[in-house]
């Protein structure tokens, strides 16, 4: 019997990435490609270990290219689709949010069209609890699956846009589709123009780390391991048509975030500077993640543990984090931060 083909675009970035080595690594009966454009978000220096593995395809591909991916589709005839592929950070959607709807809106559009051409056997997209808009400070109010979805930044609107496509196709066609709605990731292999990787990196070469506003602004943090075995389980047991929210009660302010690094690492806090706030800045998102409890997951990190396992990563693999400082991003951070 041929294997079964995983296609799981967005491969080359921060949680794509994890999920690829984890399939090919976890699963030898799945031959599992790996469809990014590459953009500066997509590296695939992270997959050297898996590179050469029988398991492990690369196609170069822009979701948004319709002929492309529909002739990819129906040569390779995939089986399941996991679709992380996004340009994912919330500052850029707010200088350039075109490329948000083009990638997440359309690039979305075209693959659940592809999809449905071919039969997949299972669409699962990879969404964010940024679409359920923000919450207040009530510590007891939590997004559930049924929390009506208010975005608020480009970013949050393409994806909640895209959550409605994949919901209609499963409404009007019939695809069977699932949608994951997961809390901020942290751990290996994050670019360093989200928090986490920010701060450590700076505060590695002891330079001041931007906290926007007054830093009371809270986010609910998961390691990226444990969104990818909610994303396995979904993608093998979720119920046809289901959105599963993803999340282990991790809520931190940004400040709390920041000192623990700062702490962990044996540095100042003088380090810290508070720069103009984000528009629109959302003031909190925490996950209420019964429903994917009750189909079986349960997470293996809380955030003492996920933290220094994570500072610990970007200690052993400076290389990594160094070479993209070094490229692009250098001027995207100037334009970015006036610190
Ligand atoms: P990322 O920015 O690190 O990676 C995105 C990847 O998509 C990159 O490899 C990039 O090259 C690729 N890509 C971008 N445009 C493309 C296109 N047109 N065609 C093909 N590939 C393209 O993003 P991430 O943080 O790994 O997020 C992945 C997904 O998870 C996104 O859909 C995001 O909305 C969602 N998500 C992220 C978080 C988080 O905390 N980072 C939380 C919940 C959900
Ligand atoms: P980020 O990592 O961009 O994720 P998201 O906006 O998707 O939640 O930001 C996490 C939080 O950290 C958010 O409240 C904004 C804040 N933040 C800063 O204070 N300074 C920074 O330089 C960045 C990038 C984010």
């Amino acid at each position: 019997m041929s294997k079964q083909k995983v296609v799981v675009t967005g491969g080359a970035g921060f949680i794509g990435g994890n999920f690829v080595q984890y399939m090919v690594n976890k699963y030898q009966q799945y031959d599992i490609f790996n469809l990014d454009l590459l953009t500066y978000a997509g590296d695939l220096t992270k997959h050297k270990d898996i590179q050469n593995k029988d398991n492990y395809y690369f196609v170069k591909a822009d979701i948004a290219d319709r002929e492309a991916i529909f002739n990819l589709f129906e040569q390779e005839k995939f089986d399941y689709v996991v679709h992380f592929a996004a340009e994912s950070h919330v500052d850029r959607s707010i200088t350039d949010p075109e490329v948000f709807v083009r990638t997440n809106v359309l690039g979305t559009q075209v693959l659940l069209d592809a999809s449905k051409n071919i039969n997949v056997k299972k669409f699962v997209h990879v969404s964010t609890d940024e679409v359920y808009g923000e919450l207040d400070f009530d510590p007891t109010t939590f997004f559930t699956e049924e929390t009506p979805l208010q975005p608020n930044s480009p970013y949050s609107a393409s994806k909640a846009s895209s959550d409605f496509l994949v919901r209609a196709y499963h409404e009007t066609f019939g695809l069977p589709v699932n949608i994951t709605r997961c809390s901020n990731n942290y751990g290996p292999y994050h670019f360093p123009e989200k928090l986490i990787p920010l701060t450590i990196s700076r505060v590695l070469n002891e330079q001041k780390v931007p906290v926007y506003g007054d830093g009371k602004n809270i986010r609910d943090w998961l390691h990226v391991l444990d969104h990818c075995s909610a994303i396995d389980l979904v993608l093998h047991e979720g119920v046809n048509g289901e959105v599963y929210n993803v999340g282990g009660h991790n809520e931190r302010t940004n400040l709390e975030v920041v000192k623990t690094i700062i702490k962990t690492l044996g540095k100042s806090e003088d380090l810290i500077e508070f720069v103009k706030d984000r528009l629109g800045h959302d003031m909190r998102y925490a996950i209420d993640p019964t429903k994917l409890e009750k189909l079986g997951w349960k997470p293996t990190y809380n955030f003492e543990t996920g933290i220094a396992q994570t500072i610990q990563w970007y200690l052993d693999n400076q290389e990594w984090w160094e070479q993209i400082l070094s490229g692009e991003y250098q001027s995207y951070f100037e334009k970015q931060y006036s610190i």
